[in-house]
């Protein structure tokens, strides 16, 4: 099958979050299976152009009209890849490639990635390539199966587009006058990319796309929802039909705790005990927290952000400490609110608490080996994959069961049997404590049931095949 999968970040080129690391892995994955051709779209932004790393070669230079502008487009092959995806950047300074700073918030973001959806149609064109899918994510990609039915049926006459869904906060708004200005639409269309008089771009790819999924089976269902659906829950709810739930895989060649440079020692779910405690040891003292055996340390990897859950961390946190021998750790940026949460936390609890403020791969690695047990008491989930690395760490993961951590994280029982982590159900703070003495006391009281419900984490299949499996499934439906 020839397979487009067109996408505004893409590890290891630019990486912002976890769609990043998707378009790392699923791309390889889908290329592995015998018959397909993979081609991954990116914006050639300034960083990437900047990486000596990534030595490119022009393929084919045109204009993309877009309105009344001509938009100079350069289609760049990446040369040195060392599997089978092709990989092509899409040049234009005025749009990426003279742009420092961070890849998204610019005031003009749905005119860039306008652009964007746009060139990779003409880019796919000129390279006579003519797929029989293209997958397209979340918002800044979402015009790509519009401008197909208006204007590129004639290239593309059957050539099925798929519309995945990670993070449903995001849809791309614009003001009324950027459908006819930017988008230079035929005006039968402007009701499907209206709402509330103004351009919203996700709504347009649901009503167009011929398929639309979502990284896990729980989040499909609770877009449907106001709750979740951020004003999208008619829309989602109509689109039934042709909507599917796809987990996501994790890269388990990156994260292995066999192989991977990041760790201090390794080890592997046959053989956890000594390695594990050698990386907590060690990481204990990276960060400043007291060198302790057996006191169950809780690490926490994430964006500061209000919808990972952190208001009801931050509300249970000093109880928390108070009446349990515990560490907690954490690591990352965001929120002014949160940051300075953690940092005061950690100045009152010197011996039991450590905040990492900064983005360090290389650390959040060494927590995932060195923690004990990982939080990820999030509102909502799309998806979300960091409780998969930790599990395959063999870090006993406490989530809130919505999403993607429902999905992966069926509950265990008191003895730690019967599932590979513990959940709570309703989002508030007492029952993320409850959940977590749990998990406490187990570590506490019966340290074998822990270390079976350890290794269980460690020997799951968190693999990308069974999802690149299923997208081909859904692949072939559509044909
Ligand atoms: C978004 C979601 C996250 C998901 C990721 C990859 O970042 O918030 O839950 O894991 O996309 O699909």
């Amino acid at each position: 099958m020839k397979i487009a999968i067109v996408a505004s970040e893409g590890a290891p080129y630019i990486k912002s979050g976890g769609l990043g690391d998707v378009m790392e892995a699923l791309p390889a994955a889908l290329s592995r299976i015998a018959g397909n051709e993979v081609v991954l779209l990116l914006p050639y932004y300034k960083k990437i152009k900047d990486n000596a790393a990534y030595e490119t070669e022009l393929v084919a230079a045109f204009d993309t009209q877009l309105g009344w502008r001509q938009q100079y487009t350069g289609l760049l092959k990446l040369k040195n890849r060392a599997d089978a995806v092709k990989v092509y950047f899409i040049d234009n300074d005025y749009y990426f490639g003279a742009r420092g700073g961070p890849i998204y918030g610019d005031c003009d973001d749905g005119e860039r990635f306008a652009f964007f959806a746009k060139a990779c149609l003409n880019c796919l064109a000129a390279l006579e390539f003519i797929p029989d899918v293209i997958q397209c994510n979340d918002w800044q990609t979402a015009l790509l199966p519009v401008f197909l039915k208006a204007q590129y049926w004639g290239t593309f006459p059957n050539t099925r587009t798929m519309f995945t869904i990670h993070n449903v906060e995001y849809q791309g708004w614009a003001d009324g006058w950027f459908f006819d200005d930017v988008l230079a639409l035929p005006w039968d269309l402007r009701p499907s990319l209206d709402m509330h008089g103004q351009v919203n771009m996700m709504k347009g790819a649901i009503e167009h796309a011929d398929m639309v999924t979502t990284v896990s089976e729980t989040y499909s269902r609770e877009l449907m929802y106001p709750y979740y659906a951020h004003g999208l829950d008619t829309i989602l709810a109509n689109a039934a039909w042709k909507l599917t739930g796809i987990t996501n895989g994790i890269d388990v060649n990156t994260f292995n705790p066999e192989t991977d440079p990041n760790l201090p020692c390794h080890y592997n779910a046959a053989s956890f005990v000594n390695g594990k405690a050698r990386c907590k040891a060690a990481l204990q003292a990276e960060v400043g927290l007291p060198v302790k055996a057996d006191t169950p340390l809780m690490v926490m990897v994430t964006r500061l952000a209000g919808h990972k859950g952190l208001d009801l961390l931050c509300y249970i946190a000093r109880r928390l400490l108070w009446e349990n021998d515990c560490q907690l750790l954490i690591l990352g940026t965001g929120e002014a609110q949160f940051e300075s949460f953690f940092r005061e936390l950690a100045a009152d609890f010197p011996d039991q608490v450590a905040a990492k403020i900064t983005f360090d791969l290389g650390l959040a690695a060494r927590i995932y080996a060195g923690g004990d047990i990982y939080l990820m008491p999030s509102r909502s989930e799309p998806c979300g994959l960091s409780q998969m690395n930790a599990m395959r760490y063999g870090t006993v993961p406490v989530v809130h069961a919505t999403g993607g951590l429902r999905d992966t994280v069926p509950p265990a029982d008191e003895n730690g049997e019967g599932g590979l982590g513990f959940t709570f159900q309703s989002y508030n703070g007492d029952d993320f404590y409850a959940s977590l003495k749990r998990c406490l006391d187990l570590y506490r009281y019966n340290r074998d049931g822990f270390r079976a419900l350890q290794q269980r984490d460690m020997s799951q299949d968190f693999s990308w095949d069974k999802p690149a499996a299923r997208y081909m499934e859904l692949f072939q439906r559509m044909q």
